[in-house]
C-alpha cells in the first residue's frame, strides 16, 4: 500500500541477443532503448511509481505482438503492457524485464452501424472510439476524464467504469469479442461479434479487467448504442450526501431511462476545482456542503421533452428539500462548463499535493454512511487534512480522497497514508463494498487483496495465473499479492 518509488532507475539487462531479434522482428521503429525517449513510459501520472525496463517493444501489429512476446518468453524476460500509462493504480509501472506499449496498434477495423458493433485495435485512444462510432450515427458510451490519453486496451484491462457506467455498464459490458496474445506468444482469436455465445468458460471475460497479468489484448469487438439526439445537464446543490442518494432514487424512479449521469462531490471537491484548475467556474450564488452533477440523455427526436422531465424533477426535490438550489445548461458550452467542473476536481489532485487515495465502492444506500465513518477515521489520524469525497455516486462509487493539510509537505504527510487507506477501507469492507472500484490493483492494492478477498478467492486466482502464465513473464507483481 505505501508508494514505493525505487532509488535506483536502473534496469536490469536484457539477455545477450535478445534485443537484436527484437529489432529484427519489429523494425527499429518497434524497439526504443534510449534514455531520453523511454522516460514517459516509465513515470506515471501521478508521480508515484517509477518504472525500470531497458525497452520498449512497438508492435504494428497482432503477429508482430505475437512473435515479439515469444522471444521474450524463450529467454525468460518479463513484459509489461502498457496503453496510455493513465492508470491510477501502477499497473502499467515496468519492475524490470520490457514494456510492450500498443501505440501502434491503433487502427479502427470497421465500424458496423446496422449491427451496432465496431472492431478496434487494443492501441485506439479512447476519444478516437468514441469519434469513429459518432462518425458512423452510433455511440460508445465509455467516458472518462482521461479519454484524449487512455487506450482502449488498457480500458478493457483496468475494466473501466466512468461518468455512464449507471446506464451502459463497465467496460466489460461493452465488449463482444477479443483478440489476445498469451504469455507464451500464441494468439487466442476470440473476436466475434456474438450477442450469444454459451460455449463453456466466458473466456474473454478472464482477460477483461485482468490488467495485463495474463496476455496481451490486441483487438476488440466493441458493442455500440444508439446516439442521444437530446441531452439536459444539471447542476445542484444539496444539504448532504444523505440528500444526494434520496436525489439519486427520485431520478430512477421518474427518468431511470434517460438518467445518463449522477456525479457528486462535497464541497471541498468543488473548492479546490474551482481555485486550482483553469476554466473551473461554479454558476450557483453561494457555497454548498454537497453538489450533484445530473445529466438525462434521449434518442429520437427532441420535441422539448426531456427539458420538461428534467425540471419536473429537479422542482419536486427542491419541494422536498433535497436541492437547495439548481442551474440547468441553456447551452452547449453551458453544458461543457458544468462537466468542466466535474473533471476539475479530479484534476485538482495534482495541484493540491499529496493525498491518501481512495476509490471504494458501497451498496448506494450506505453513502452517507461510508462518508461518515471514513470521516471520523481520517479525522483521528490527522484532524487538519482535506477530504475531498466525489464520484459516481449512481454507481456507489466514491473517491475519498484526503488531501495533506496545506501547511504539511508531502514527505512529511507520506507516513500517514497507509493507515489512513488501513480505515478506509476496513471501513469500505464493513459495509460490504469495494476497495477498488474501478481503478484496478495494480502495485498499489495487492496487500488489500490479501486481506479482504477470502483466501479460496486468492487460490482461485493464484490458480488461474498459474494455468495462463505459468513461467509468471505477463506483468509479474501486479494484482496478485506475493506469495
Ligand atoms: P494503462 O495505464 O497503460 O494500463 C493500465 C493497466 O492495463 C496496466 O495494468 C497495463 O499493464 C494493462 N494494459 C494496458 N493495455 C493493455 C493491453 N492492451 N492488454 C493487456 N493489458 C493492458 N478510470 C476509471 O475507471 N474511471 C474514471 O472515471 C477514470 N478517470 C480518470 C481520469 C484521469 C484524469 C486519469 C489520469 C485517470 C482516470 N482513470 C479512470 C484511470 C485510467 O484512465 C483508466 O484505468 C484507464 O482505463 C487506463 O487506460 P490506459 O490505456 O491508460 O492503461
Ligand atoms: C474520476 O472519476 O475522476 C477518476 O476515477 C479519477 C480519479 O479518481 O483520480
Ligand atoms: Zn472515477
Amino acid at each position: 500500500m505505501p508508494d514505493p518509488k525505487p532509488t535506483t532507475t536502473e534496469a536490469p539487462p536484457l539477455p545477450d541477443g535478445l534485443l537484436d531479434r527484437l529489432r529484427e522482428t519489429l523494425g527499429p521503429r518497434g524497439v526504443v532503448t534510449d534514455a531520453e525517449a523511454l522516460a514517459p513510459y516509465l513515470s506515471e501520472w501521478r508521480n508515484r511509481y517509477q518504472g525500470r525496463s531497458a525497452a520498449v517493444l512497438r508492435p504494428a501489429s497482432t503477429a508482430e505482438t505475437a512473435d515479439a512476446v515469444r522471444l521474450c518468453a524463450e529467454s525468460g524476460v518479463a513484459i509489461t503492457p502498457q496503453g496510455g500509462n493513465t492508470g491510477l493504480v501502477g499497473g502499467a509501472v515496468a519492475e524490470g524485464g520490457v514494456i510492450v506499449s500498443t501505440e501502434r496498434l491503433n487502427r479502427i477495423r470497421s465500424v458496423d452501424a446496422d449491427t451496432f458493433s465496431m472492431t478496434v485495435e487494443a492501441g485506439c485512444i479512447l476519444a478516437d472510439v468514441q469519434a469513429a462510432a459518432a462518425e458512423a450515427g452510433r455511440l460508445f458510451p465509455l467516458s472518462l476524464g482521461a479519454e484524449g490519453t487512455c487506450r482502449i486496451g488498457g480500458n478493457l484491462s483496468t475494466n473501466a467504469g466512468g461518468i455512464h457506467v449507471l446506464r451502459y455498464g463497465n467496460a466489460r459490458d461493452l465488449v463482444l469479442g477479443l483478440e489476445v496474445v498469451l504469455p507464451d506468444g500464441r494468439v487466442w482469436d476470440g473476436l466475434r461479434a456474438l450477442r450469444k455465445d454459451n460455449t463453456g468458460y466466458a473466456l474473454k471475460h478472464l482477460f477483461l479487467g485482468a490488467e495485463g497479468t495474463l496476455g496481451i489484448i490486441t483487438a476488440a469487438v466493441l458493442r455500440l448504442f444508439p446516439r442521444p439526439a437530446a441531452r439536459e445537464t444539471a447542476l445542484c446543490a444539496l444539504p448532504d450526501a444523505a440528500a444526494a442518494i434520496r436525489l439519486f432514487g427520485r431520478c430512477m424512479d421518474a427518468a431511470g431511462d434517460v438518467l445518463n449521469a449522477f456525479e457528486c462531490s462535497n464541497r471541498t471537491g468543488v473548492h479546490l476545482a474551482e481555485t486550482l484548475v483553469e476554466g473551473v467556474t461554479v454558476p450557483l450564488s453561494t457555497p454548498s456542503p454537497f453538489y450533484a452533477l445530473i445529466e438525462f440523455a434521449a434518442t429520437g427526436a427532441d420535441d422539448g421533452g426531456l427539458r420538461a422531465r428534467f425540471e419536473a424533477v429537479l422542482a419536486d426535490a427542491m419541494e422536498a428539500g433535497l436541492v437547495t438550489d439548481a442551474v440547468l445548461a441553456e447551452t452547449e458550452a453551458q453544458t461543457a462548463g458544468l462537466w468542466r467542473i466535474r473533471e476539475g476536481i479530479t484534476e485538482a489532485q495534482i495541484p493540491a499535493g499529496l493525498c491518501a487515495k481512495h476509490d471504494v465502492s458501497v451498496p448506494i444506500s450506505q453513502i452517507p454512511t461510508f462518508l461518515e465513518r471514513a470521516e471520523a477515521e481520517v479525522r483521528a489520524v490527522d484532524p487538519d487534512i482535506r477530504l475531498v469525497a466525489y464520484g459516481h455516486f449512481g454507481d456507489g462509487n466514491i473517491h475519498f480522497n484526503a488531501v495533506r493539510p496545506e501547511t504539511v509537505t508531502d514527505e512529511a504527510f507520506r507516513p500517514r497514508i497507509p493507515p489512513i487507506q488501513r480505515a478506509v477501507h476496513d471501513v469500505t469492507m464493513a459495509l460490504n463494498g469495494s476497495f477498488s472500484a474501478e481503478h484496478g490493483v495494480g502495485l498499489m492494492k495487492r496487500g488489500d487483496v490479501a486481506r479482504y478477498r477470502s483466501a479460496v478467492e486468492v487460490d482461485l486466482m493464484r490458480a488461474v495465473k498459474r494455468a495462463v502464465d505459468p513461467k509468471n513473464l505477463m506483468n509479474p507483481g501486479k494484482v496478485l499479492p506475493p506469495e
